[in-house]
């Protein structure tokens, strides 16, 4: 059940022609992998992982994750497999102000009737140190609280990949080492794939793997400040 991306590559139409942001990018991962990627503000990070995320197609190139190549979906069965498959964790929390903590883990589950995940929501939350805030909404949580409940509900579905984008950025940096290893112990425990876009060193040093973005394209990553 791995992940690879060969020659994939994203163009955007602009005004005087064409502004490609990713040219033939490739990647290998394997379940349980690990992967920071680093890299200047506009190099096309983000832009990977919506590619990789399915929620843009790319210009170019194949993508497989376990044993499917999703852009040769449609759209309904292309939302069901993303649903399943991948998990999410932005650098804003993106949880509904209006559910419960509990709730927010299992948006993710409402389209095949959330109760028989109730059990995986409330043993993931405790994991995530939550089991004592189910009932508060978000606003009545911390900003770390908060992406640990993100992260409860990328891995709600068990997925295949999770990717997270500055999931820290928004931490002051003591709770962001917090958040970022928790991230890491739950993506272990988990055996999922894990991507992590991020300006943040020493999260980079967290994950066993680190790549950068130049210019639209993944090469080494030299160490330093991204
Ligand atoms: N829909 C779009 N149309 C045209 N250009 C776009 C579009 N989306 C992104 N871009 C361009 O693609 C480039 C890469 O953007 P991206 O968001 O991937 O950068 P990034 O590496 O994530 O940067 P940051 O570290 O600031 O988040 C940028 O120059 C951006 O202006
Ligand atoms: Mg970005």
């Amino acid at each position: 059940m791995s992940l690879t991306l060969q020659n994939l590559s994203k163009s955007y139409p602009i005004r005087d022609g064409e502004l490609t942001v990713l040219r033939d990018v490739n990647l290998t991962m394997q379940p349980g992998d690990a992967l920071a990627i680093l890299g200047p503000s506009g190099s096309g990070k983000s832009t990977l992982l919506y590619l990789l995320g399915t929620l843009e197609r790319p210009t170019a190139g194949a993508y497989k994750l376990g044993d499917q190549e999703p852009f040769s979906l449609s759209d309904a069965e292309l939302a069901h497999f993303r649903n399943r498959s991948i998990g999410f964790v932005f650098q804003d929390h993106h949880l509904l102000p209006q559910c419960s903590v509990l709730e927010n883990v299992l948006i993710p589950t409402l389209a095949d009737g959330g109760d028989s995940y109730e059990a995986r929501a409330r043993e993931l939350l405790a994991r995530v140190g939550l089991a004592g805030r189910l009932d508060h909404r978000p606003a009545e949580l911390s900003g770390g609280e908060r992406q640990r409940v993100a992260v409860a509900r990328a891995l709600i579905h068990k997925p295949l990949l999770v990717l997270a984008d500055e999931p820290t950025g928004n931490l002051d940096r003591k709770t962001a080492q917090t958040v970022g290893q928790l991230l890491v112990e739950m993506h272990q425990q988990e055996k999922t794939m894990l991507i992590v876009v991020t300006h943040s060193v020493e999260l980079a040093r967290t994950l066993p793997k680190q790549l950068e973005m130049l210019d639209g394209a993944l090469a080494p990553w030299c160490g330093g400040q991204a």
